[in-house]
């Protein structure tokens, strides 16, 4: 029975009226679904579109080194749509004499990313580790001016290429102190987090500024409230910082704990985003990466996450076998339970409920240079941002122009290939062998305009 509030003056139906509009919805509901299902099927069946549809990002670390072995950038190019530098944007490699900077490995990185459609987090402009020899003799007022003069040049080097900023990495002490940790950067001053935050703001004001580290997922530590109790009072003060990034590589003596999503929610309701952004679990259990997605998608503000590695082998502990591909490139029963949350539980490749009328027997014979019709629904919004699918009909070699209205920008993509043009608004997207419906995520900044299709022609 159809519940009725108080105060409804529809006109009452009886019975049989019933019964047809309950067929009629049924039948519609049919109808639907169908017409629907390829594209469901294709869109949940990597870790990018699927996250990509739930307005996320899943990322992996890549290093530069590894471009070169086509098992890995297969694999790279099919799941990630978010890729963060393992080593090649430290300080180490970034300015590894004082004064001179070399972004080469960086760059190698961005533009393999940047031009598939993929994001870049940058990580890390200041940090007590992997500092340059002649940084980690340095102290006081010079090591102070060098790491600012390090953060300035580095995120102006990248300025419009890197989504967010790992700007300070794992500043805190272990175990119960709370406190900062003891490092060269620490003793110019407690005030050098705020400063490297203020500098790199300038210098890219358009990227995400995280705070970065580990042990930090266990909301009862003392080392997650410390790095709490700092970011509210960042936000108090208006210090510029935007996210916070949860290492999260799990293992015996760090164990994944199920009040994770209580750190990144209570984080999250400080008004800042948050990020999972170096995963790994020592012997990759499947429930456990679930979980870890579930958190995620559960905190509205959790912005993707990023595993530390694509196969076993490319780990940094690879001994412990942590991520979602075995060495040879396989994907592992983790794969497939990060696969399912992502798909909120859903098998992507359901049967249909109904057969499709007409059976799939010849492809669509559109000619070159022919037309095809491409319609576009909104579908999840969230409150800064939200997402629409199109519906490619009469070609499967299409090209579709589709624009949004600035300031809106689009933040994400899948199944399909896409360019932009030189103002950003307008979005040509190839089909991609992934089927005939594709999404994308714009960010609101304010504006909630539809985008609208501007063609739709065979290639
Ligand atoms: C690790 C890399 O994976 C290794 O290749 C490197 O030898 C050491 O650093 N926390 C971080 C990352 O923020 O930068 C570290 O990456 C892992 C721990």
């Amino acid at each position: 029975m159809t519940e009725r509030c108080q105060g409804d003056t529809r006109p009452r139906t009886g019975p049989r009226a019933r019964t047809a509009i309950v067929l009629a919805a049924a039948a519609l509901l049919a109808a639907t679904s169908a017409a629907f299902l390829p594209g469901t099927a294709s869109a949940g069946t990597t870790l990018g579109a699927s996250a990509a549809e739930k307005g996320r990002y899943f990322g992996t670390a890549v290093a530069a080194s590894r471009l070169s072995d086509g098992n890995y950038t297969t694999i790279l190019n099919r799941e990630f749509n978010s890729v963060t530098p393992e080593n090649e944007m430290k300080i180490d490699a970034t300015e590894p004499q004082q004064g001179r900077f070399s972004y080469g490995a960086a760059e190698q990185i961005v533009n393999h990313a940047r031009s598939r459609g993929m994001s870049v987090r940058g990580h890390t402009l200041a940090w007590h580790s992997q500092q340059p020899s002649w940084m980690e003799s340095m102290s006081g007022s010079a090591l102070r001016s060098a790491m600012l003069n390090h953060v300035t040049q580095v995120a102006t080097h990248f300025r419009g290429q890197v989504v967010a900023w790992d700007v300070v990495n794992e500043a805190f002490e272990d175990g119960s102190s709370g406190a900062r940790r003891n490092s060269n950067l620490q003793r110019t001053g407690n005030d050098w987090i705020e400063a490297a935050f203020r500098a790199a703001r300038a210098a890219d004001p358009g990227a995400k500024l995280c705070y970065n580290d580990y042990n930090t997922d266990n909301w009862t530590h003392a080392k997650t409230q410390a790095v709490y109790n700092m970011v509210r009072d960042f936000k108090s003060r208006g210090v510029p910082i935007d996210c916070v990034g949860f290492q999260s590589h799990f293992n015996n003596d760090s164990p994944y704990v199920s009040n994770y999503r209580t750190t990144l929610s209570s984080f999250a309701a400080l008004g800042v985003d948050v990020q999972v952004t170096e995963l790994d679990i020592q012997g990759a259990p499947a429930a456990t990466y679930r979980s870890v997605v579930e958190d995620c998608l559960a905190v509205a503000r959790c912005n993707g996450v990023t595993v530390w590695g694509i196969r076993d082998s490319d780990s940094w502990r690879a001994s412990q076998t942590p991520l979602l591909f075995n060495s040879s490139g396989q994907k592992k029963a983790a794969y497939d339970a990060v696969l399912a949350a992502l798909n909120n539980g859903t098998t992507p490749t359901d049967p249909p409920t109904t057969p499709p009328t007409t059976p799939p027997t010849t492809p669509p014979t559109t000619p070159p240079g022919g037309s095809c019709t491409a319609t576009l629904q909104d579908s999840t919004r969230w409150g800064d941002r939200f997402n629409s699918q199109v519906t490619v009909s009469g070609a499967s070699n299409w090209t579709v122009v589709v624009a949004v209205t600035p300031p809106q920008k689009v933040s994400n993509t899948w199944n399909g290939s896409p360019t932009w043009d030189s103002s950003g608004n307008v979005m040509t997207m190839r089909s991609n062998g992934s089927g005939n419906v594709f999404g994308f995520t714009t960010m609101a900044n304010g504006t909630w305009t539809r985008p609208v299709v501007r063609s739709c022609t065979v290639s």
